[in-house]
């Protein structure tokens, strides 16, 4: 049947779909790829100084994620199925066909698929996140100690499955889509929340 094919192409439009540039041109914001980081994502959006174009750029991005997993699985597909469609949205957002392959680094996306793959693992993930985040002011190390810790709790409270693959892969592209940050955070460069940060 086609049902999976068009289902996993569906999610990778779906995933395409650049909540931070949408939503900055309907602000009237400049496109997040011309300043900061340059990355199309709601950490980047904030340096903007608008906090509401970067909380819904965070809203759209997760929601994206969340809809192509909870449909895939209210629909009745396969686990596998599930996991194929997962990925699929996730990396619709980090190489978007609507951006020439040059998208974000996938946290807010992961966070909404996490949740509709398993709430309880979906929060304990975004905990790691959220608390990070919070205490350190850098959103890059919250993601990249939420993506570490994502795949063993996965392993831990499911066990080996496609869906366990599919969240040790978002897990290491999410890593390498972080290098930069992860050189910086080495340096002491990183910017915190909110401070601007040059073009890189
Ligand atoms: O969500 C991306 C965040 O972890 C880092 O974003 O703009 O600081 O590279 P940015």
């Amino acid at each position: 049947s086609l049902i999976v094919p068009a289902a996993v192409v569906s999610a990778y439009l779906l995933g395409s779909i650049p909540f931070a540039v949408v939503v900055s041109r309907l602000f009237g914001l400049a496109d997040p790829r011309s300043y900061g980081s340059g990355n199309p994502g709601a950490t980047n959006v904030l340096r903007s100084g608008n906090k509401a174009a970067a909380i819904l750029t965070l809203l759209g991005d997760a929601a994206k994620g969340w809809l192509a997993v909870f449909l895939a699985a209210r629909y009745g597909l396969s686990g596998a199925a599930v996991a194929l469609v997962a990925l699929a949205v996730f990396f619709g957002h980090l190489f978007p066909v609507f951006l020439k392959f040059k998208g974000g680094k996938g946290v807010a996306t992961a966070a909404g698929v996490l949740l509709a793959l398993d709430w309880v693992l979906g929060l304990a993930v975004l905990a790691v996140w959220l608390l990070t985040a919070l205490f350190s002011r850098y959103s890059s190390l919250g993601a990249l100690l939420a993506a570490a810790s994502a795949p063993m709790l996965a392993a831990m409270m499911w066990g080996a499955s496609g869906q366990m693959l599919a969240v040790g892969v978002m897990a290491a592209a999410l890593i390498g889509k972080h290098w930069g940050n992860l050189q910086r955070l080495l340096a002491g460069t990183e910017p915190k929340i909110g401070a601007k940060k040059k073009a890189a």
